[in-house]
């Protein structure tokens, strides 16, 4: 069988087994409405219910405070529209930054255009957020911050304890920023405390994190105003109606159930990340990383982008699919897009640097043996190309 080394973790990650047979055994046994009122009905509320249980204990949340929505994208429209339609009349100005998912940045583009104003936060050179150009943005009118977790192109950590502080501080002063987070690429990667850090709402989506697509879920804190997006039977405490997606929900339960060894992971990814990159900037002339380096803390572990001046990303990602291995030139929602580098232009890179760009996201399966591997045939494939330059 074709070597297949799966390193577009980022894009969406390959599902346990416990969460297929968790989500069949759904379909096959347990297919009642979990708003009927007969048996069938209330057994598929009890799966709705451990699932919320179990994505609220990750959390330390109450459960009362997680509704499930189709996924990230949905969580952060939820959010974000959300709240400015609940609190339009005390403001209309919004936060966010540069590196935002595109669920976040064209969803603030669209606010613009509905009357909202919009400030949006660059990054230094390594794709991060600095606080005190928060600061200065802050007004009076500022109803809500949006900044994201864990960036996915460059995996760069964004400083969310000091966000906090600094939004603690304007609420203080008098102010009154709701505060979201898409957490998507931090969940089973980061410990999330939403609570603890002062955070309103959350953002999460299941398929990042080994459980199936189309399944997210919104942390809301308790009284935080929000408009429900979605009309109709008043499922979702009223926030998101629609019938559930019960076996989603039960395979998203089996998925957060997988945590336990979330840090033993983490350390895993981290070492293959430091591997791969170390590898690759020593041995493959013309590459840099984009982003935090092996070892820095706000360097998420399962996410590294490489440059590979000289070399089109598209032609290299292809050429290495030829090998049996997977990746990406940038987030998955925009690769097949004509190509856009919102997020490394924001760090400012080069368009040669931004077009030689490959996105190496791992999970905790991928091997040591599976990096050698990339890293000798890089070596191969990079050489070619560019001699073809
Ligand atoms: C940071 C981030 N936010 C949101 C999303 C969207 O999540 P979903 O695919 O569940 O809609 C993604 C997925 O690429 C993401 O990486």
């Amino acid at each position: 069988m074709k070597q297949e080394i799966y390193l577009d973790n980022a894009a969406t990650t390959k599902p346990t087994k416990a969460v297929v047979q968790e989500m069949v055994q759904c379909l096959e046994h347990i297919y009642g409405n979990p708003s009927s009122v007969h048996r069938l009905g209330v057994e598929a509320e009890r799966v709705v219910t451990r699932a919320r249980e179990a994505v609220a204990g990750i959390l330390k949340a109450n459960p009362k405070e997680v509704i499930f929505t189709s996924g990230g994208s949905e969580s952060n429209n939820l959010a974000i529209k959300g709240a400015a339609y609940a609190l339009a009349k005390r403001g209309k100005h919004i936060i966010t930054s540069e590196i935002e998912h595109s669920a976040v940045y064209s969803l603030c583009q669209d606010l613009e255009e509905d009357g909202f104003e919009v400030t949006v936060l660059p990054v230094d050179k390594e794709g991060i957020v600095q606080t005190n150009d928060l600061k200065a943005a802050l007004r009076e009118d500022t109803i809500l911050v949006t900044i994201m977790y864990v960036n996915n192109e460059t995996g760069a950590i964004q400083p969310i304890e000091e966000i906090g502080k600094v939004i603690d501080a304007a609420k203080e002063a008098n102010k009154i920023p709701l505060w979201h987070v898409d957490a998507v690429q931090a969940l089973g990667k980061i410990p999330l405390y939403p609570a603890k850090m002062g955070i309103n709402m959350l953002s999460l989506s299941a398929h990042k994190a080994h459980g199936p697509k189309g399944i997210g879920a919104l942390y809301i804190s308790k009284g935080t105003p929000l408009h429900p997006q979605i009309s109709g039977g008043g499922q979702e405490m009223g926030l998101r109606s629609g019938t559930e997606n019960v076996p989603a929900i039960a395979g998203f339960r089996a998925a957060v159930s997988d945590f336990k060894e979330m840090q033993q992971d983490a350390k895993h990814m981290a070492k293959l990340r430091q591997m791969l990159v170390e590898g690759i900037l020593k041995n493959i002339p013309d590459t840099r990383l984009n982003g935090l380096p092996p070892g820095n803390e706000q360097a998420a572990p399962h996410i590294a982008n490489i440059s590979f001046t000289g070399v089109r990303g598209e032609v290299l990602l292809h050429s290495l699919e030829g090998e049996g291995i997977f990746t990406s030139t940038g987030s998955a929602c925009s690769s097949r897009k004509a190509v856009e580098h919102r997020v490394l232009n924001a760090m400012g890179l080069s368009n040669e640097e931004m077009e030689g760009a490959i996105r190496f996201s791992f999970n905790a399966q991928n091997s040591e043996e599976e990096v050698v591997i990339v890293i000798e045939k890089l070596k191969e494939i990079v050489k070619e190309l560019r001699s073809f330059a």
